[in-house]
């Protein structure tokens, strides 16, 4: 393997789709010196951008990401746009970060797709395409590498093609692009090495270097499965704790001192872009391979019935009927201490609420999706509420402003707490006079 290592200050790359990993990935590129330019699509989103503008919640050490996005927009490493031309004429380095949204069960291909395409059109020879969206195993050579070509160029000849998974979380997403060790594959040695240069220049953690492009794709979708699937385990395990009378979070605790197992945290369900859809991301393949992922599909659908079942925790402990209670949700967030309500449970349990005949009232002050149940403030949420339903943890909410509840809640009956992030005490709570229940 070579040891060469690229000057950041003769590197430029563009980057498509600057969405929670593009933007972070984007700026690490920058904040070492390469020269950035941001592509996405949406308009507004660029001219936000441009003007320092952004609701993701990232930090790299101390330094907000407004921060830095301010300092590089003035230092003039990084600039978005919407011009993809002028990107492609200017950059050697490519990488794709658009995602493959899954709506209803069905795959939305286009943004790959468009992106291969507006790609292809300014392809140059010795260009490098690094692709890490999230994909189908199979597809960056049968799907993206084709468009790619359509206008003559051939991959791993005239240009390089390569394929890393992106492993961050989001909110540590500075970090894990240094210090995450990560897979890096290519359609030939070349390609591979290509793309492990670029990619040393943020991450310092080890690079694996993988055999194959499949084995990448298919490493990243069975990570976020096996989370998928550790999860559903222990939702599991809370149905049985609440039936035996136990605290799952203690018998996760104890479990947990056995050096060989990790059990995860039960919620109010799974959210987030990555780990509901990883499912989605394998059955195409496997199903046209006759795999039938039996485990895989059943833990799913167990994840996707946990909000009914917190639906179900409200109903048995209103003081009135669905059709006269309000609930005060707090924290929409698809996990805690984000911004993100991209495939929320929250989301989804809010929608079964309402279709109780519920009025909800949610207030999560990161989250700046429009909702028409959100409200701005933990007052208007909790006024005249006969349950408050907790389902993400955020700074900025006071959880355990009992004086605040006890004077806005409803005083038809008992106020109810409800609690699906082990924030509370069950003791305390009960002492200051709420009727509590927790998943
Ligand atoms: N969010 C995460 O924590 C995370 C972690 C690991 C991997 N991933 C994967 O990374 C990829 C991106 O995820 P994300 O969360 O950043 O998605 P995102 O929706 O936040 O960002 C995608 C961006 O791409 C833009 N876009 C769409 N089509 C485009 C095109 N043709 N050209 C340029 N821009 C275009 C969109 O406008 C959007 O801003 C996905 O494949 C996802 O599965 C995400």
């Amino acid at each position: 393997m070579s040891n060469r290592h690229l000057d950041p200050s003769g590197v430029k790359v563009a980057i498509f789709g600057l969405g929670f990993v593009g933007l972070p990935l984007a700026l690490s590129y920058a904040m070492r010196g390469c020269s950035v330019t941001g592509v996405d699509v949406d308009s507004h989103l660029v001219g936000q951008l441009n003007n320092g503008i952004t609701h993701h919640l990232e930090k790299y050490h101390d330094t907000p990401i407004q921060k830095i996005l301010e300092d590089e927009l003035r230092s003039g490493r990084f600039r978005a746009t919407t011009d993809s031309g002028e990107a492609l004429a200017n950059c050697n380095y490519f990488i794709m970060t658009v995602g493959i949204p899954v709506v209803n069960n069905q795959h939305d291909f286009s943004h790959v797709e468009s992106c291969s395409r507006t790609i292809a059109s300014g392809l140059k020879k010795g260009d490098l395409v690094l692709v890490r969206s999230t994909l189908v195993p199979g597809m960056t050579r049968n799907f993206v590498k084709p468009i790619l070509e359509e206008s003559g160029v051939r991959a791993g000849e005239d240009f390089y093609l390569a394929y890393s998974s992106e492993r961050i979380a989001e909110g540590k997403a500075f970090d894990e692009f240094e210090n995450m060790p990560t897979l890096v594959s290519g359609l030939n040695e070349a390609s591979r090495e290509k793309a492990r240069q670029l990619m040393s220049i943020v991450t310092k953690a080890e690079l694996h270097l993988a055999s194959s492009i499949e084995a990448v794709e298919s490493a990243k979708v069975m990570e976020n499965i096996s989370r998928d699937v550790n999860i559903a385990m222990v939702n599991e395990f809370a149905r049985f704790c609440e039936a035996i009378g136990i605290d799952i979070f203690e018998v996760i605790k104890l479990a947990n001192t056995h050096k060989r197992v990790k059990l995860l945290i039960p919620g109010p369900g799974v959210g987030g872009y990555c780990i509901p859809n990883a499912l989605h991301y394998l059955t195409p393949k496997a199903d046209e391979l006759g795999v039938p992922l039996k485990l895989l599909r059943t833990a799913r659908k167990i994840n996707e019935d946990v909000p009914a079942f917190v639906v179900s925790m409200v109903t048995k402990n209103l003081p009135v009927a669905p059709k006269d209670a309000k609930v005060a949700v707090l924290g929409l967030a698809m996990k805690d201490y984000s911004s993100d309500d991209r495939l929320s449970p929250a989301l989804e349990v809010i929608k079964l609420l309402e279709m109780s005949g519920i009025e909800v009232a949610a207030f999560d002050p990161a989250v700046p999706t429009e909702h028409g149940f959100k409200v701005n403030s933990l007052d208007d949420a909790v006024r005249d509420a006969h349950a408050i339903l907790v389902l993400a943890k955020q700074n900025g909410i006071g959880y355990s402003n009992y004086r605040l509840f006890k004077s806005l809640m409803s005083r038809d009956g008992t106020p109810v707490i409800i609690d699906t992030k082990n924030l509370y005490d069950r003791a305390e709570v009960e002492e200051h006079g709420f009727i509590f229940d927790s998943i």
